[in-house]
This record gives structure tokens, sequence and C-alpha cells, in this order.
């Protein structure tokens, strides 16, 4: 049933200024390709199609979620019983000292490769993580060293609640290590529509970051200062030899976060595996959980039409699965046998809906 424009002022707007499409899957919307219906799907391109997709919500009386580019997100197969808003709010724009605006649906990888072009530095390590702008720091987003914490400034967003755009200081958002108070206790209350990052001008005191598996990609260029064009050409060159390429491959990138432990696991895991990747965090320990999924032999397993990539075993590829409760077993499994090998618990990374 699609809206009659004679129902109401908002109704007709709706459908004028935004596709309003009536039981859509879900799986055609997100990396995973795993996921039931949405009771409605709007499209939103500009600031006033947020809010009148927050009115119509709102109307219905159903909850509204926004999406950006559905790579970090997986739908249950009952799908979601609301409104599902899909971001593309376009807009970017740098200034001389490194100010840089882009709006929520701005494809990621493209406002790196800008930034650099412009003559800036900051998120060069993130380059082709895939995604929109907008869904950066909903989960901290990160690579090499770098993460979207060290450069945001603030986040314009919808408030669902006081329906009223606000300005949100990047130290009010409550970024840690994959998450954030979108995540948390703010989760479905904001409709992210723009950021604001401060970047640094390129110059001779730049340091690539120096991370164990970037070093031999960046080797190749044979210089002691690469440049962040060329930490963006080797983060490329490694992603791509990792990470499935998403719009081929169904996947929602690392699967699980990392493990964060206390002291005295960290010492046991390296008293009994010298070799494990352990980083401090801060009073804690990071512990590489695609090194333990590897370590527990299920690496390259297969089961239900899901498999963990052979390349990296954070990643879970969707090969064949249709049903949200094929990948259930699948992840399930994974933690149950690292935390009964290891005693480590190890979290899914995406948003299960
Ligand atoms: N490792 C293994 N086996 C594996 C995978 C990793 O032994 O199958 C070991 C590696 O040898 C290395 C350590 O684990 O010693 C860390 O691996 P890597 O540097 O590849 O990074 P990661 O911790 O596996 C994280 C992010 C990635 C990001 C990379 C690079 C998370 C959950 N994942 O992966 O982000 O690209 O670092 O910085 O933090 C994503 O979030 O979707 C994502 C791909």
């Amino acid at each position: 049933m699609f809206l009659q424009p004679t129902t109401s002022k908002t109704g007709i707007l709706i459908l004028e200024v935004m596709e309003v499409l009536e039981s859509k899957q879900l799986r055609n919307y997100t990396s995973m390709r795993i996921g039931g219906p949405a009771a409605y799907i709007v499209t939103a391109r500009t600031e006033d199609d947020v809010v009148e997709a927050a009115q119509f919500a709102k109307q219905k009386e159903l909850p509204l979620i926004a999406l950006g580019g559905g790579t970090n997100v997986v739908f249950s197969d009952d799908g979601f019983r609301g409104v599902v808003l899909q971001n593309q709010l376009s807009g970017f724009d740098i200034d001389a000292r490194g100010l840089l605006h882009a709006k929520a649906g701005e494809n990621w990888d493209s406002v790196v490769a800008r930034s650099i072009e412009a003559g800036f530095y900051g998120i060069e390590a993130m380059s082709l993580i895939p995604g929109t702008t907008g869904a950066t720091p909903v989960n901290n987003v990160g690579a090499y060293g770098q993460e979207i914490a060290d450069s945001l400034i603030s986040i314009r967003a919808f408030d669902t609640i006081e329906n009223t755009f606000v300005e949100l200081p990047a130290e009010s958002c409550g970024l840690s290590y994959r998450t954030s108070r979108f995540k948390a206790q703010d989760y479905g209350r904001f409709i992210i529509t723009e950021l604001t990052l401060q970047l640094k001008p390129i110059d001779a005191s730049y340091k690539a970051p120096s991370y164990p598996s970037l070093a031999s990609e960046l080797a190749k260029f044979n210089t002691d200062s690469p440049t962040p064009a060329q930490v963006r050409s080797a983060v490329i060159a490694v992603r791509s030899s990792k990470l499935p390429d998403p719009k081929i491959i169904a996947n929602a990138g690392s699967f699980f976060k990392n493990a964060i432990v206390d002291k005295t696991t960290a010492d046991k895991l390296i008293s009994e595996y010298p070799d494990a990747p352990v980083y401090a965090y801060g009073q804690d320990f990071k512990v590489a959980a695609g090194w333990l999924i590897e370590k527990v032999g299920l690496k390259n397993y297969r089961t239900n039409g899901i498999w963990v990539y052979d390349k990296q075993a954070l990643v879970l590829v969707n090969e064949s699965a249709e049903h949200f409760s094929d990948l259930k077993v699948m992840y399930e499994h994974i933690q149950k046998t690292v935390f009964e090998q290891f005693g480590i618990a190890i979290e899914p990374e995406p948003e299960l809906l």
C-alpha cells in the first residue's frame, strides 16, 4: 500500500520529496545480503527529507532508523517493522585550514581521496573502508592506527526526541573502540546529517602510520618518508588483498570486534602463546580476534552457506545463506569455540537488528 497524495500535508510532501517504497527486502540494502522486509524504506537527499521522514514515522507510530551503505548492519529474517531511512545527503567542502564538512550520505572513501587531493592528512589510513561518511562515528571506524575520533570535531544530526537539528561536539559522542553513544544509550535517537573533521596540512613533518601489516607495502615506495597518498595506496593494496569487496562478495567487514581483556588474561595468553597479537589498550589489552579464530582452527570453515574468509578470519562471507539463523549458527559456534579454548568472549562488530 502506497500513501495516498490526498491523505495529509505530510503525506504529500513525502511523496513529492522522497521515494516511499513499502515492504522492501532489507537484504537488498545490506552488504551481508540477509534480512527480511522493512515496513517502509525512504530515501533522504536533503535535511528537509530527514525531518519529513521523522514526522512520517511518528505519524505511523513506527521506529525510525538510518542506513548508510548497509555495510555494517545485518537485519534479522523478520526484517524491521519501522521506517528505514536511506541517507543520501550529499555535499563536501574543505577549507584552506583543513576544516572538512561532509554530508552523511557521501561515500567515505571518496571523502578520504578528496581530502588528500586537497593537501590534508588525518584519515588516509582509513582508505577503502566501505560505506557512507555519516556511519563512521556510529562505530568509531578505524584502521591502521587511525580512527574517526582522532579528527572529528562535531556531528550535525536531527534529534528525533527534541525534533530539532543539533550540533554534537565530538567529546559528547562517547567514541571508543568500535562504539559510540549512537550504538548505545542513544540508539535510534539521532539521524546524522553531516560531519565536521579537522585535518592537518601535508608537510615535511608527516609520519606514516607504522603498522606491521602496512610496512611491506610501504617499503615498495623506497622512501623513508611515505606521503599520505602513498599510505592511501598501500592501505588500498593491503585491504584489497585481505578483505573481500562487499560489492562482489557478500560480507560486513570484520564480523567480530577484537577482544578487550584484562592484564591477567593477557599475561596468561602470552605465556601460553608467545606469538599472540596482544596490544596495550589503555589499562587493558586488545587481542586480535582473527588470530583467536585462526588458532581454534575455524579459518576457512564453512557451514550453512557462511564462510570464514580464508585471508582474514574476522570476516564472515555469505556465500549462499538466505536466513539470519544460518549466520547465527556460524557466529555462535565461533564464539563458543574461542571461549572454550581461550576463555575469551568475542562479540559481533556489525549492528545486528
Ligand atoms: N590475524 C591472524 N589471523 C587472521 C587475521 C588476523 O592471525 O585471520 C592476526 C594478524 O596477523 C595480526 C593481527 O591478527 O597479527 C591483527 O590483524 P590485522 O592487522 O589484519 O587487523 P585486525 O585486528 O584483524 C582491524 C580492524 C579492521 C582494520 C584492521 C587494520 C577490527 C574489528 N577490525 O582488524 O577493520 O581494517 O584492523 O587496521 O578492529 C572492519 O572494521 O570492518 C575492518 C576491516
